[in-house]
């Protein structure tokens, strides 16, 4: 027998210095769908995720908190595995940098890099961001001198330490970065490393004195370690760094560590120095990826916009989140989270279009044919059409997933979604079953259907892997679930013929929103109790800094624009914006035909409540400039998506 190709995958281990956001979430939610990919085609795959406990920040906040620092993160721990069970993460091991088994690992590696005379011993005068437990120099900072990956303020620190030469490896790093492209990903990110390495790379300080919260250095106990030299290490102990040779050669190196965008610095510099003094191969793949984003907003504490992820899922189901997610956000960029384009994805897409498709098909068997598939006879042009259609699906899918285009995979299967929606109505199944002598015909269009569902369940199974089964198991094929492979859907016609199907069951309800105009409907006591404060707060007209930065102001294209029946001024308009499509109302008829807005790049307003207009639910405004009779919308030339600010 063939050995399986083996695949290792990690996310960043988490800080439990708070308890985790919908952020975090999206990152782990990529990992275990790629995870999950792998597996359906049948490779070996080991998914690491885990915690990053030590640290000057996480003792703090113990220590505000009046508890032991491992007391603190047991707890906060104990929320993130819940969070991943809830998410239906797949991950093979959970790593605690407070477990033994990687204190080991840690402290074995520092002594084999001192004994190879790469750590020496010096004292450190610099700036520290304890928030990101991160080393600067003065001319890194930012403007307003303070840390430049999270702005926040940094602190003078002065300590003996030991110091990793990474300068020695400057350009060893530098050549492999450049002889390999596929290292660090996307090309962005990989450009900015090629800058920094450039600027030259100084020693790293790894070790601190002035606190105890972390693994101590072997040699001399009143140093602990960075807690960046700890956390990387952990991509080796779960794979039997130092205990299990077999098991270590035949995961090392990691296949992908997808990270954040703002610690791809960490991965693709340090580790890889790290890893060269051990004489280790460095990992195939980095991929950084962008930020999830709340309403166009960094989500913060402070600006009280954190979406708690638990609460989601509590609401909305694991997996409606799950697609949301992977389907509207490119994974090198930044991407909007935001509910109403959630809400409107699980209508449109999960409860409509994948959620009728089974329970059209399941209803028909039930009723035409007593709920049994009868082997199919012959094709016609569509039914050949289809097949054609699920077979180019499955080579998209099997390509483009192996690079990682999550999402646009996601969206050729949502056509392909339709396009049996569509065979149904091509076909009119309720018209064949009327004539008697079409009964083979009906038998072949209702085979079909099921066949395609079959192919969905499997395609869908990466990203909503709960779904899936059921999708399965409401066909009630006879193969176990957990042992489907993407090699079962390679071919056409893997339903047995005879198959007993079961009975419908609603797999997404339909989220009722409220779609008339919003502001009509606040209660009118409310309203004026409001009014009358404002009134009195300031009747100068003007408008503090906060007032203002709660309009979001967005880069929109005009993807469609068409007049508004019996009104003069009125356009409908379709918007990108990046993250979603929107429909809005522009009363700027007079100005523009509505050919000539097509492709044009406008500032909207992109928090305004949506309210309903000549029976369309505008949600958004389009700026325009005007004086006189001219009128001008606001075009600037950005990407869609951009912030206006
Ligand atoms: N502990 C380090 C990682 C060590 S890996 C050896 C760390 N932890 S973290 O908890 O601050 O962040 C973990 C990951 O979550 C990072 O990759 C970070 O980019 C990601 N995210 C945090 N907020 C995020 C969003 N809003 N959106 C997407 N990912 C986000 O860094």
């Amino acid at each position: 027998m063939t050995e399986k190709k083996t695949f290792y995958i990690t996310t960043p281990i988490y800080y439990p210095s708070a308890k985790l956001h919908i952020g975090h979430a999206y990152c782990t939610t990529i990992a275990d769908s790629i995870a999950r990919f792998h597996r359906l085609a049948g490779e070996d795959v080991f998914f690491l995720t885990g915690s990053d406990e030590h640290g000057q920040k996480i003792q703090e906040k113990a220590e505000a908190e009046g508890v032991t620092p491992i007391e603190y993160t047991d707890k906060i721990v104990a929320g993130f595995q819940n969070l991943w069970q809830r998410l239906n993460i797949s991950n093979d091991d959970f790593i605690r940098t407070t477990q033994k088994r990687h204190e080991k690992v840690v402290q074995e590696i520092f002594r084999r890099i001192y004994a190879k005379g790469d750590i020496y011993k010096g004292s450190y005068k610099g700036l520290y961001c304890t928030p990101c437990e991160s080393y600067w120099t003065e001319h890194q900072l930012d403007e307003n001198g303070c840390c430049p990956d999270c702005h926040r303020p940094v602190q003078e620190v002065a300590e003996e330490a030991y110091f990793f030469k990474m300068s020695n490896y400057q350009d060893r790093i530098l050549a492999y970065i450049e002889e390999n492209p596929e290292f660090i990903q996307p090309a962005s990110r990989r450009n900015e490393m090629i800058n920094f390495i450039k600027q030259g790379l100084e020693d790293l300080c790894i070790s601190r004195t002035s606190f105890d919260w972390g693994i101590p250095v072997p040699i001399d106990k009143k140093h602990v370690i960075y807690v960046w030299f700890d956390a990387l290490t952990n991509y080796l102990t779960p794979i039997g760094f130092l205990d299990d040779p077999e098991k270590f050669n035949k995961y090392w190196p990691a296949n992908l560590h997808l990270v954040g965008k703002e610690i791809v610095r960490f991965h693709t510099i340090i580790w890889p120095c790290i890893l060269m003094a051990l004489d280790l191969p460095l990992p195939k793949k980095v991929y950084g990826h962008g930020w999830l984003i709340v309403d166009g907003d960094k989500m913060s504490k402070s600006k009280g916009n954190v979406v708690d992820p638990i609460a989601l899922i509590d609401e909305f189901g694991a997996d409606a989140i799950r697609y949301f997610l992977l389907r509207e956000i490119n994974l090198g960029q930044d991407g909007n989270f935001s509910r109403d384009a959630l809400i409107q994805r699980i209508n449109s897409d999960l409860a409509n279009d994948l959620g009728n498709l089974l329970h059209r098909t399941l209803n028909m068997i039930g009723k035409f044919q007593d709920g049994i598939v009868l082997a199919p006879q012959g094709e016609s042009e569509i039914d050949a059409s289809l097949k054609a259609d699920a077979a180019e699906t499955v080579q998209f899918f099997d390509e483009n997933m192996q690079k990682m285009e999550l999402s646009l995979t996601i969206k050729k299967v949502w056509a392909f979604i339709s396009r049996a929606n569509k065979y149904i109505d091509e076909t009119a199944p309720w018209a064949l079953a009327k004539e008697p002598e079409k009964k083979q015909e009906l038998a072949n269009v209702m085979y079909n259907l099921v066949e395609s569902l079959r192919h969905i369940s499997v395609l869908i199974a990466p990203f909503m892997p709960i779904t899936a089964e059921r999708i399965w198991q409401q066909l009630n094929l006879p193969q176990a679930f957990a042992e489907v492979q993407l090699d079962d859907i390679r071919a056409w016609g893997g339903t047995p013929a005879d198959l007993k199907v079961g009975t419908p069951e609603q797999l997404f309800p339909r989220i009722e929103v409220e779609k008339e105009e919003q502001p009509a409907k606040q209660p009118k006591a409310n309203k004026q109790k409001k009014e009358k404060k404002a009134d009195k707060k300031d009747d100068s007209g003007e408008v503090t800094f906060d007032e203002f930065s709660k309009l979001q102001l967005r880069v929109a294209k005009v993807l469609a624009a068409e007049k508004i029946p019996e009104t003069d001024k009125l356009l409908k308009l379709k918007v990108d914006l990046g993250s979603e499509q929107r429909e809005l109302v522009s009363g700027i008829a007079n100005h523009y035909e509505p050919s000539e807005l097509i492709g044009k790049n406008v500032v909207m307003v992109a928090n305004l409540k949506p309210a309903k207009i000549r029976g369309v639910v505008s949600h958004g405004m389009v700026l325009a400039a005007s004086q006189g009779d001219d009128l001008k919308v606001v075009s600037v030339d950005m990407p869609v998506g951009a912030v206006v600010k």
